[in-house]
């Protein structure tokens, strides 16, 4: 039976019909207790998920679902190394990577962690010897540039932590990540770099992705022209689960750091692909961060649905995409050095459930993964939030706040937090035409202008957000947060029944480039595009003469 055939769905659906009228603030106002009702508590997170258009029934209505979905079964399958990505055969275990618990995990018969650990040991020896200056360069000297070359998942995460953990670097280090084919990304950073202070990590789960062998080659070509062959072996290293493509490449097994196929792309900041953050912030605080997703797992895996931080954020998610029809929500951290988890969760969230077709083979009638933006607040504040604000739709917001700063100088850290407690409250309670009315009064504005005014001076409100309020963004609970996310979208793959697990939609555009370069590149000619594509190729080509 699909999703939206279920009980739990349809009574929902009738439920919706009665609270989308529902004001936040009168639930506030007849609640005193609301908010302790409803924030969850891990560690050092506390999640208030207080400003939702739901009340106790919308719990019990949303819990039903997940339970009828089967999410328990569904989780235990993932943990147990089941094949739960069926369309590629593949257990999903980025959660072993973290199972800081020792349990053995089987794959095929197989217990896996040996082998998890057998890498985690031989990432944290290197890791050492570089930011000790035992493992030098080819001229001897330290290394302390390091480059990430990868894309996507073998990117965005090393990219997203490495900013978050900033604070915790080694003074001496730098590192740099070169992921566009554009040849800017690469020669923008080369020609920043001394090439005998550098450490070069080729990053790639299948070793084929175009834009990172292209990149790789680029900049082996830029080490050998300056210090020759020989010195490849001592500035290049490797993280694949494709040791053939690797040698091929011209890294030698010993400098290749191995994960494997049941780590998923947009998952695999835990694996080897986390080694740039072990070099420069060290591999302590790599591992401090795998206890703390193995904290989030814990929960995950042991905690009753009604409090457990994934699935209810799952459940809010699905509320707001499947019943008020909003496809959207952002996610605003208030912290510098987490800039880049938005675009980290991007990927994550859509990449894994931006899907039309169920497990079963069938076209979903029914909406899947939203699309998902942010930025660091409180910048987004001066650019989307004008939207968020009185656009005709809410957008649902997560926002992260930590309560103390990595840099406490003066009053900063107060007004951010200011700002973003404000946020949630201005979208909430929102601004009556007469509470416009009477702050332009107030302010000496004539009558005339008060009645041309006070409707563009007005907020609806009752526009929902989450506060994840946390106390500092440490190795920890950074780990925390990136595994909470994780489980969000699991469980809202299960409800929608997809395989959040699989990619293929980015396929498609790939084989397409692969027709269209030899006709930039060369004289072939003959496929056949659309009149549009042609007439762009062909004025490309002419440009370019
Ligand atoms: O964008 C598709 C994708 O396969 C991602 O899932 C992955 O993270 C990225 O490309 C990079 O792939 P690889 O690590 O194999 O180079």
């Amino acid at each position: 039976m699909t999703v939206n055939k279920t009980r739990a769905w349809k009574k929902l659906a009738s439920h919706y019909k009665h609270i989308k009228n529902v004001e936040m603030k009168d639930m506030f106002d007849a609640d005193p207790k609301r908010a302790e009702k409803l924030t969850l508590n891990l560690d050092n997170i506390w999640f208030d998920y207080s400003k939702n258009r739901i009340n106790a029934h919308t719990l019990k209505l949303l819990l039903r679902l997940a339970e009828d979905c089967g999410v328990k079964d569904k989780i235990e399958a993932m943990f147990s190394g089941e094949k739960i990505n069926f369309t590629e055969n593949r257990a999903v275990l980025h959660t072993a990577l973290r199972n800081r618990g020792n349990i053995p995990v089987f794959v095929d018969g197989k217990n896996v962690m040996p082998e998890i650990n057998a890498v985690l040991a031989k990432m944290k020896k290197f890791a050492e010897a570089v930011r000790l200056g035992k493992f030098v360069g080819h001229t001897g000297k330290k290394l302390t540039t390091i480059v990430n070359i990868g894309i996507g998942g073998s990117d965005l995460g090393p990219v997203m932590v490495t900013e978050a953990l900033r604070k915790y670097w080694a003074k001496d280090m730098e590192c740099y990540f070169i992921s566009n084919i554009d040849g800017t990304a690469c020669a923008e950073i080369l020609n920043k770099i001394d090439p005998e202070k550098t450490l070069f990590i080729v990053s790639s789960k299948t070793f084929t992705t175009i834009e990172t062998l292209t990149n790789a080659k680029t900049c082996r070509k830029w080490l050998v022209d300056a210090l020759g062959e020989p010195a490849v072996s001592k500035h290049f290293v490797a993280i694949s689960t494709n040791k053939k493509e690797v040698e091929k490449f011209g890294i030698n097994s010993e400098n290749m750091f191995e994960f494997w196929d049941f780590v998923g792309g947009r998952y695999s900041v835990w694996s080897a692909i986390g080694l740039s953050i072990a070099i420069v912030a060290g591999m302590d605080n790599f591992e401090k961060m795998l206890d703390g997703a193995y904290a989030m797992d814990k929960h995950f895996r042991e905690t009753d649905f009604a409090h457990n931080i994934p699935v209810i954020m799952a459940l809010l998610g699905i509320w707001y995409n499947n019943f008020f029809g909003i496809k959207r929500y952002a996610v605003v951290p208030y912290d510098q050095y987490l800039q880049y988890f938005p675009a980290y969760l991007q990927q994550l969230d859509m990449e894994s459930n931006g899907k039309f077709v169920d497990v079963n083979g069938k076209v979903v009638s029914y909406s899947t993964g939203p699309v998902l933006f942010g930025g660091a607040g409180t910048n987004v504040q001066h650019s989307f939030f004008q939207l968020i604000h009185q656009g005709t739709d809410f957008v649902p917001c997560d926002f992260i706040i930590p309560a103390i700063s990595h840099n406490e100088i003066g009053e900063h850290h107060e007004i951010l937090l200011a700002n973003v407690l404000a946020q949630g409250e201005a979208l909430m309670r929102g601004k009556t035409e007469k509470e416009a009315a009477a702050e332009l009064l107030k302010a000496g504005k004539s009558k005339e202008d008060v009645k041309k005014l006070k409707r563009y001076k007005s907020f609806s409100g009752n526009r929902p957000s989450n506060t994840f309020l946390v106390k500092k963004v440490d190795p920890y609970t950074l780990g925390e947060l990136i595994a909470m996310y994780e489980h969000k979208v699991f469980v809202q793959g299960i409800i929608w029944h997809i395989n959040s697990y699989d990619q293929m939609g980015v396929e498609l555009g790939k084989q397409l480039a692969l027709n269209i370069l030899p006709e930039l590149s060369g004289n072939a000619t003959g496929i056949c595009h659309d009149s549009s594509t042609s007439q762009l190729i062909s004025t490309v080509k002419k440009l370019r003469k």
